[in-house]
């Protein structure tokens, strides 16, 4: 593991970087939203379409038995990566909010009584209210809300205070999208457990700086997306213990997912392809492989603490310019900076930032309750990533300013 991340080698991994937008040269801090392709990943699409291209599981031929087992070994990078026990906990989705929907409607609908509940936080994205929304209505459950401080944190006593035996199912993001603050799942995971409730992580915005160790951790269920981890669009996992997976029935039916089929009664086949109906997404599975090994190559900590740098620039810098607020202040936080100019709409310094080239989020960032609580329309979002720099600071920071004009 790399001790300072070497930024110049890093940024010459990703491609993007050299593209020019409105003639002023890109600097990307959207990395919240989804981050930039590094070389690796992309010659690892490339190859797979140009050569490898095949159908998996089912093909006697070459090709296919050759793409078997690369689409297997990258279930077995990813079970390596989040410390799973057994490759057949991984289970490949197109992404979180998949993964979320998997878990909501398959174990949702066959454990959710009336009158158990949900605990979600106050800050979740619409992924991780919606789904649990939709099959609370079904099966006659209440959604509790964990409220957060004024800080922008899950509060973790107001969580306890909402543990009961009513509870069936806490679902929590380990890093706030919008505020990126940072959870102590490992405490909600025991208090969870304690309360005889099962657990989902939400590592969507963590699991690209932050170790998902899903057995030291022992959360029931952990989900991230391969696009906010230098990885391809449409590919994210779905981590669950062997034993909940394989008592859960089926989300989508169809070929691959079954042992036998009659017109009569089709009997599933095992976890994890119980849960993979349909031709997988191939080529971006090997690509979420050659975007951990990427990330493992950098090592988790360096990228951390070089993100952690920038965020803590981005606060002051932006915190000094006058009419400029910050939104949330939370203890331990991503590299993800919330803010708003006084006077102005989020999406009005969204697209004048952008007229400088620099690329940031304006919005709600899927979390309107989030939002409602914090009494603001949206906030303008500048998150940081490893091919980042003190210079990008700096142009956000002239951006803004040179915005703040117009109002
Ligand atoms: N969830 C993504 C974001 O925060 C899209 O921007």
């Amino acid at each position: 593991m790399s001790e300072r991340l070497d930024v110049a080698r890093v940024r010459a991994e990703f491609p993007q970087l050299r593209e020019s937008i409105r003639g002023k040269s890109l600097v990307y801090l959207d990395n919240a939203a989804s981050t930039l392709k590094p070389v690796a990943v992309i010659e690892r699409l490339d190859a797979y379409y140009r050569r490898e291209a095949s159908n998996v599981h089912r093909g006697a031929h070459w090709l296919s038995s050759q793409g078997t087992a690369a689409y297997e070994g990258a279930r077995e990078t990813v079970r390596e990566f989040l410390g799973a026990a057994l490759a057949s906990e991984i289970v490949f989705t197109r992404g979180t909010t998949e993964s979320i929907n998997l878990v909501a409607q398959s174990w949702g609908r066959a454990n959710l009584m009336a009158g158990d509940e949900i605990l979600l936080s106050e800050l979740e994205h619409h992924s991780n209210i919606v789904p649990w929304q939709v099959i609370a209505q079904e099966r006659g459950a209440r959604i509790r809300v964990i409220p957060i401080t004024d800080a922008g944190e899950i509060d973790f006593a107001a969580f306890e205070r909402l543990l009961s035996a009513k509870t069936k199912m806490v679902s929590i993001s380990w890093c706030s999208n919008a505020l990126g603050s940072i959870a102590p799942v490992e405490k909600f995971v025991a208090a969870a457990h304690a309360a005889g409730s099962l657990i989902l992580i939400d590592a969507a915005q963590s699991v690209s700086s932050i170790p998902a160790d899903v057995a030291a951790l022992g959360c029931d269920f952990l989900t991230f997306s391969g696009h906010k981890l230098f990885g391809p669009y449409g590919i994210g996992v779905l981590y669950g213990k062997a034993d909940l997976l394989e008592a859960m029935p089926p989300y989508q039916t169809g070929g691959s997912m079954i042992a036998d089929v009659t017109f009569e009664k089709t009997t599933w086949a095992a976890v994890p392809q119980k849960f993979e109906a349909g031709t997988p997404s191939i080529a971006d599975a090997l690509g979420l492989a050659a975007a951990i090994r990427f990330v493992e190559g950098l090592g988790l900590e360096a990228i951390a603490r070089h993100e952690h740098e920038l965020m803590k620039v981005a606060l002051a810098r932006l915190g000094e310019i006058p009419g400029v607020r910050l939104i949330g202040r939370p203890e331990r936080r991503a590299a993800i900076v919330s803010f708003l100019v006084d006077g102005a709409h989020p999406s009005d310094i969204g697209s004048l930032v952008d007229n400088e080239g620099v690329a940031i989020r304006a919005g709600h960032h899927c979390c309107q309750p989030l939002m409602k609580r914090l009494g603001v329309p949206g906030t303008c979002r500048a998150s940081f990533s490893i091919y980042n720099t003190d210079d990008d600071v700096e142009r956000l920071v002239r951006s803004v300013i040179k915005a703040k004009e117009f109002f």
